[in-house]
């Protein structure tokens, strides 16, 4: 008898571990596993968090402004994330919960889990990775070895659930507001929401982390370049009205729209000095057919040439 139960039990096993991986091939749902997995690195970078900000909060008072604004930043980020995993990882079904009792709210709150898993693509996980790159650069030119390490931990931990990250190539394919006009709509909005963490609320750069982008001449030069920079990200040492950074900006290929990311360059092209030509939802359309076979950050070099 026992040695049946034992039986079935590799037989569950084996049929869960192999519908998974099959989940993970074709599908931008995560399986179960996946989510056990994803949930508990998500809870180990909390911890990490949570002590990186206890430290910073201790002498916080020394620290130069830049400073205190990026773990501002990071603050923001990572209430955000939190928010976020909550409604991703909610949606399973509770044990001991009947069939139709509750059947409503589940669906509900399926909806919602995939709806943030939508938006907590592999690019957020990018944005968090970047994030703790540059904090841990910082900290190393301000000798503060140990703090580097932390943060550079965390950004490889994000790097690794980046990967968990079914790839969503759904969003890339059926982007939001495609078939808007870029003039209808809100680049203000859209700047907030999607560049402002790392550029600052008004596009002035934070810090030497993260460079401005008014009147910056990637943005108001030729239009390929601020197209192909916003879809596949950039990487490596580049000058900004006369200073010198060394980041990575992620790409947004997969959350942003064709006529989003001319609205936005268009409000950063309008509000800089200067009389630069409006970029339309055509021109960011053939840009994007050109590279489109492009799946990794731009050199500055090849932006250059
Ligand atoms: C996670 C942080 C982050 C986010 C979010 C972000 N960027 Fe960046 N961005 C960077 C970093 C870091 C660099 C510098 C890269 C380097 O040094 O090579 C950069 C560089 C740039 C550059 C080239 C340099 C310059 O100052 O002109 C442009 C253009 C740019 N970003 C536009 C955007 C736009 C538009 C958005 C929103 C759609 C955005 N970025 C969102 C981090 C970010």
């Amino acid at each position: 008898m026992k040695l049946l139960v034992m039986f079935f039990r590799i037989l569950l096993l084996l049929v869960f571990v192999s519908l998974s991986g099959c989940q993970m091939g074709d599908s931008s749902q995560m399986s179960k596993s996946q989510h056990r997995q994803m949930q508990s690195s998500f809870e180990s970078m909390q911890k990490s968090y949570k002590t990186t900000l206890e430290k910073f909060k201790q002498d916080s008072a020394s620290m130069p402004d830049e400073m205190k604004t990026l773990y501002l930043q990071m603050q923001k980020m990572h209430q955000q994330m939190a928010e976020n995993h909550k409604h991703m990882m909610s949606g399973q079904r509770k044990k001991g919960m009947g069939m139709n009792q509750g059947d409503k709210q589940m669906k509900k709150r399926r909806q919602m889990r995939r709806h943030m898993q939508n938006r907590m693509s592999q690019e957020w996980y990018s944005q968090m990775q970047s994030m703790h790159q540059q904090m841990a650069r910082r900290h190393e030119q301000m000798n503060h070895p140990e703090r580097a390490r932390q943060h550079r931990q965390m950004g490889d931990g994000y790097g690794k659930m980046k990967n968990m990250v079914p790839e969503n190539n759904q969003s890339s394919n059926e982007p939001i507001n495609e078939n808007a006009d870029p003039s209808l709509l809100n680049g203000a909005n859209l700047y907030t929401q999607n560049c402002a963490s790392c550029h600052g609320q008004n596009a002035q750069g934070l810090g030497i982390a993260f460079p401005p982008l008014l009147n910056s001449k990637w943005i108001t030069g030729d239009k390929s370049v601020p197209v192909r920079i916003i879809r596949d990200g950039l990487s490596g040492e580049i000058q900004v009205n006369g200073n010198t950074y060394n980041g990575s900006m992620p790409s947004f290929k997969a959350r942003l729209s064709t006529a989003e990311i001319a609205a936005i360059i268009n409000y950063l092209r309008d509000r800089s000095n200067g009389d630069y030509s409006q970029i339309t939802q055509d021109d960011v359309i053939k840009i994007s057919n050109t590279y489109q076979n492009r799946n990794e950050p731009w050199q500055p070099e090849e932006l250059l040439e």
